[in-house]
């Protein structure tokens, strides 16, 4: 089938072996057929200065802001960082909220978390709404990813082995089409 929908995966931990980066690798198994993901990573992206974020801008964001720019929709799939979301992934998307065109602006998107701890990411997800809201960015509500106690739904493979929670991201996966596909 041909792959019409371009959606941007970003992973929130920039951690070799990250469980996080694991799940959005799954995301992308378990994406509808017509749709596509597209890593962005951000790791060579700048503290986020407006004394350089001039008509050229530093190039890892100029590519990550051209990357976005070309996308329906975004997957974020991100640990929590002391309640909240991960620096370096509010420091990107900081950035590309300030491009010409602000390429995130109404861009259906979907938020996935993992945590060895026993929330799931709930703060983190909590903590990101008000960033979607001011980004005019349409949420997937329903139904909800929080992944707790992560370390312990990988097989010795590093296959990922909860059947319910790979369930419920081929359902949010959908909504986040469905999101699209509205627009
Ligand atoms: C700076 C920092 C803050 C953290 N804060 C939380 C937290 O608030 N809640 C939580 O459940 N886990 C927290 N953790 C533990 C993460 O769940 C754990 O490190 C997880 O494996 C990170 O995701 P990753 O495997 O994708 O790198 C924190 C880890 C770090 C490094």
């Amino acid at each position: 089938m041909k792959k019409n929908i371009k959606i941007a995966g970003f992973c929130g931990s920039l951690r070799k072996e990250s469980f996080n980066n694991k799940i959005l690798a799954l995301a992308g198994e378990l994406l509808p057929d017509n749709m596509e993901l597209i890593q962005i990573t951000f790791d060579t992206v700048p503290l986020y200065n407006e004394d350089i974020d001039t008509a050229t801008p530093p190039v890892a964001v100029a590519a990550l802001r051209e990357a976005l720019a070309s996308v329906d929709g975004i997957l974020i799939v991100s640990p929590e960082y002391n309640h909240a979301m991960p620096g370096g992934l509010k420091n990107a998307l900081d950035w590309a909220s300030r491009g010409a065109n602000n390429p995130l602006a109404g861009k259906p998107v979907s938020l996935i978390g993992a945590t060895l701890g026993m929330w799931g990411t709930a703060r983190m997800q909590a903590s990101f709404l008000t960033f979607f809201h001011l980004m005019n960015m349409p949420v997937v509500a329903r139904p909800e990813v929080l992944i707790n106690l992560v370390s312990t739904k990988f097989d010795e493979n590093g296959n990922f082995t909860d059947e319910t929670t790979k369930k419920l991201m081929r359902q949010n996966l959908e909504n986040l089409q469905s999101l699209i596909l509205a627009k």
